[in-house]
């Protein structure tokens, strides 16, 4: 029994199956709510551009899959021509310009996103 509670809590932990709405009435949740900075409904950084991103790259996939990729202007501009052309992804206009200019800004590729090569390397045998 406490099993089943905890699972339900786990299910539904603000208990909200319990809550009336007036009139059978839709609850009108915000769909663009932003919290500590980030659009909650895809995760994405709360910056200049952010709904044009949201309106055109969340549509086929998940913002992860774009946020997750570090790139630089032409790769981008290369990925969203790949997407074009095998993908079925509209033509941008004006808008690709504001979506790049915002992954970049907000989604930098890393310096050093991997472990440098090692250098001075002293090798020593082993002797069995
Ligand atoms: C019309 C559908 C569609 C839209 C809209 C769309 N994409 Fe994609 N995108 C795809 C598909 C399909 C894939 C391949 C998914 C997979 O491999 O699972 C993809 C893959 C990607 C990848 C991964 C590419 C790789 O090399 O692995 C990135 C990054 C990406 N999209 C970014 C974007 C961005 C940025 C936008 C907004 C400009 C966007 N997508 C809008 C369909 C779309």
């Amino acid at each position: 029994m406490a099993t089943l509670l905890l699972l339900f809590l786990i299910y539904d932990p603000t208990l909200s199956i319990f809550e009336k709405t007036p009139d059978n009435q839709v609850a009108i949740v915000d769909e663009d709510k932003i919290e500590n900075g980030i659009h909650l409904r895809t995760g994405l950084k709360d910056a200049k551009g952010l709904m044009t991103v949201v309106n055109n790259c969340t549509n086929c996939h998940s913002a992860k899959l774009v946020i997750q990729n570090r790139m630089n202007k032409e790769r981008w501009d290369a990925t969203i021509r790949w997407m074009q052309e095998t993908q079925n992804l509209w033509d941008l206009g004006e808008n690709q310009q504001i979506i790049v200019d915002y992954l970049v800004t907000n989604y930098p590729v890393l310096e050093k996103s991997r472990r440098e090569n090692l250098a001075n390397i002293t090798w020593y045998e082993i002797n069995d």
